[in-house]
């Protein structure tokens, strides 16, 4: 199979639970003064809730688009303290849909996971479909089942028109800086399960979607590893916790995806 490795390259930035309204607009601010715009990068960033507004309206949308980190897949009604993917729609270009965090934390099950992809479709936001195992399900060898599952079952209700426009980011739980007994995961090790999940999605749907949909990584990634993970054959970008907190690390982490790419 031959995978598009010419397509943009995704750097996002999730900001989790950090920050205050203010103190997102003067790293937008910052962010938006020292990079450029590429047309081969996307970069994201995804701030709280709160500062969405208040970002959108600060947005230079050539260098930067936002998205939000969780949604509620109902586009209405009586769900005390959710926020919809129709009231987000205009407000954000993605969804991050499915982060561990959201399944472990906030017990997000599938059903939700999928429904959340689906709506984020029905309100033009692109789903990034986050999927992983855990550090058990890695040492019992039942990585591939997992993802299999979580692939699948996250875009069971997509049609095969939208498909190509849902992104998926690949973060191992074990690799992810909050846990704690977190370790990097290897290229080599990135490289393999990239390959597998392109077999499913191309024995699922074709081998030109396999090709088209992006695969992001995620899991730890720093100045000093991104361009180590920007080059693992089939990965088109990157999704960054930690380090997207310190806007040095995080510019410095484009401009590696800007040199990988000459
Ligand atoms: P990390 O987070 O870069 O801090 O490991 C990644 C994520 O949770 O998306």
């Amino acid at each position: 199979m031959c995978y598009n490795y010419r397509m943009k390259s995704y750097i996002v930035g999730n900001w989790k639970m950090n920050f205050s309204v203010g103190e997102s607009s003067v790293y937008l601010h910052k962010l938006q003064q020292k990079t450029r715009a590429y047309r081969s990068i996307e970069v994201v960033v995804a701030p709280s809730f709160t500062a969405l507004q208040p970002l959108s309206l600060q947005l230079d949308r050539k260098k930067i688009r936002l998205a939000a980190q969780a949604g509620n897949p109902h586009d209405f009604g009586a769900y005390t303290g959710g926020v919809s993917y129709t009231q987000l729609r205009g407000l954000v270009d993605y969804g991050i849909i499915g982060h561990s965090e959201r399944r472990q934390l906030f017990h997000e099950s599938d059903k939700d996971i999928r429904a959340s992809v689906a709506a984020a479709l029905r309100n033009q936001i692109t789903p990034i479909l986050c999927i992983g195992e855990t550090e058990t399900e890695h040492t019992f060898g039942e990585t591939e089942d997992v993802l299999r599952d979580q692939l699948l079952g996250g875009l069971s209700e997509v049609s095969t028109e939208d498909i190509t426009k849902v992104i998926i980011a690949y973060e191992p739980v074990w690799a992810i800086s909050t846990t704690t007994d977190s370790r990097l995961a290897s290229p080599d090790e990135i490289a393999r399960t990239v390959k597998f999940l392109r077999h499913i999605l191309s024995d699922t749907y074709s081998a030109s979607v396999a090709e088209e949909i992006p695969i992001l990584y995620g899991g730890s990634v720093n100045p000093s590893n991104a361009g180590a993970y920007l080059t693992v054959p089939g990965i088109n970008g990157l999704l960054i916790g930690g380090a997207s907190l310190i806007g040095d690390q995080f510019i410095d982490i484009i401009e590696t995806a800007k040199k990988v790419q000459s």
